[in-house]
This record gives structure tokens, C-alpha cells and sequence, in this order.
């Protein structure tokens, strides 16, 4: 089964550009595909303050903020953007037709072993997977907020992934520095199922 050493981010918001930042900084190849060209620079904007933020707290040094930023190419083309990935993580808003269409077109333009992985936080896994010809090689990768900072992926098998690579998506956050927690494909998966009835008790305390 091939490395992964390119990948391609979907969506370069909150979580995409914090995506984008955790990979380039490890070392992989990364396209960050966005929907217009002054979104995608907005995205390099972020990772670029943000990873000015680390030198002056002396986490990195100017040479590995520079390399980081040489590794991140942006694109407003979807295809172009992926056709050259191992791993592709779609960032897009949590919006079930639109991450759909997104994951159909990756799955047309991709190569044939690349793995889609989605950062969702409540979609299925399955039925996502259910609308791509590699329901297989779909994952969820669920990273927090902000990705940079927050050590927890949450890592989702839908009901077909296989386990190698399921193996290598949790070997892949290892070498992000990250902790990769197993959760089932369930409403929330794990940290969101715990948070939402902890809220919305916080909601009946203002009662
Ligand atoms: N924000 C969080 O704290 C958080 C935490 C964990 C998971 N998530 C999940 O991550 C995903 C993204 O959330 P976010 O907060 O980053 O959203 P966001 O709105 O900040 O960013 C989404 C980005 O996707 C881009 N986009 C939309 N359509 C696109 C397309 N066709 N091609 C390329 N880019 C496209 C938008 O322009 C936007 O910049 C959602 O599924 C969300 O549930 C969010």
C-alpha cells in the first residue's frame, strides 16, 4: 500500500487552514483546494499568521515556518487539486448534499488509491462513503479546534473501511504528533455525543 506523502485539504476555513498547517509542518505535500482564489490566499494568510505566532513563542524557527508555507499550494480547481493525493480530507461546511457532491467529485478525479477522508462532525460515515466507488478507502478524520493546538482525531470507520486503513489513518496522526481515539460511526462519535447533552443541560441550569 502506497506512503502517503501528498494531500490534498478541501475547504481552507477554521479547520481546513488548521489542517492545511498541521500537515505542511510534519513534512507532506499539501493542496488546499478552495472556491475562489481570495479565499484560498485568506487561508494562507491564517496559516501563515499562525505559524508566526509559534516562532515568536520559539515552537518553531523562521526556516520551519518558510518550509511549511513552500509545502502548501493552493487550488481553485477541485480536480487539480487531488489528482495527485494518497489522502484527501474534505473541510467543507456541514451541509450533507454539499459534502456529497464534493465527495463524488473527488472520487472521479482522484487516483484510484487514495483514501477520501472527511471532517465531520455529525455526517455518517457510511452514508457518505455509500455516494463514492471506494466506500473502502473512506475514513473520518475528525480534528479539533484549533487543529495546530488540539492533540484529539477522532478516527471513524464507516461500514465497509478496511482495517489497513483504518491502521494507517491512526499511524498518520501519530507521525501529526496527535492522539488518535477509534469511535464509532455514531450521531456525535465520541467527544461531540459527551458535549452536546452537557450543553444542553447548561441550557436547563438557565432554566
Ligand atoms: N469549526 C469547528 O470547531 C469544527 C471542529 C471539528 C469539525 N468541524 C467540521 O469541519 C468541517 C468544516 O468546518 P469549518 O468550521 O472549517 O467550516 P468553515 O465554514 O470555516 O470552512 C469551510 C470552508 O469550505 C469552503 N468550501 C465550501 N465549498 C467548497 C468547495 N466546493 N470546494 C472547496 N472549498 C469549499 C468554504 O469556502 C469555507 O472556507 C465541518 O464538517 C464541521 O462540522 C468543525
Amino acid at each position: 500500500m502506497k506512503d502517503i506523502t501528498h494531500v490534498a485539504v478541501v475547504g481552507g476555513g477554521t479547520m481546513g487552514n488548521g489542517i492545511a498547517h498541521v500537515f505542511a509542518q510534519n513534512g507532506f505535500s499539501v493542496h488546499l483546494a478552495e472556491t475562489s482564489r481570495e479565499l484560498a490566499d485568506k487561508a494562507v494568510q491564517t496559516i501563515d499568521k499562525n505559524l508566526s505566532r509559534m516562532v515568536a513563542k520559539e515552537k518553531i524557527t523562521d526556516d520551519q515556518k518558510t518550509g511549511t508555507l513552500d509545502r502548501i499550494t493552493t487550488f481553485t480547481d477541485l480536480k487539480a487539486a487531488v489528482e495527485e493525493a494518497d489522502l484527501v480530507i474534505e473541510a467543507v461546511p456541514e451541509i450533507f448534499e454539499l459534502k456529497k457532491k464534493i465527495f463524488q467529485q473527488i472520487d472521479e478525479a482522484a487516483p484510484d488509491h487514495t483514501v477520501l477522508a472527511t471532517n465531520t462532525s455529525s455526517i455518517s460515515i457510511t452514508r457518505l462513503a455509500a455516494v463514492t466507488k471506494r466506500p473502502e478507502k473512506c475514513i473520518g478524520m475528525h480534528f479539533f479546534n484549533p487543529v495546530p493546538v488540539m492533540k484529539l482525531v477522532e478516527v471513524i470507520n464507516g461500514y465497509e473501511t478496511e482495517e489497513k486503513i483504518t491502521d494507517k489513518i491512526v499511524a498518520l496522526a501519530d507521525k501529526l504528533g496527535k492522539v488518535a481515539v477509534p469511535a464509532s460511526d455514531s450521531p456525535g462519535f465520541v467527544s461531540n455525543r459527551v458535549l452536546m447533552p452537557m450543553i444542553n443541560e447548561a441550557i436547563f441550569c438557565v432554566y
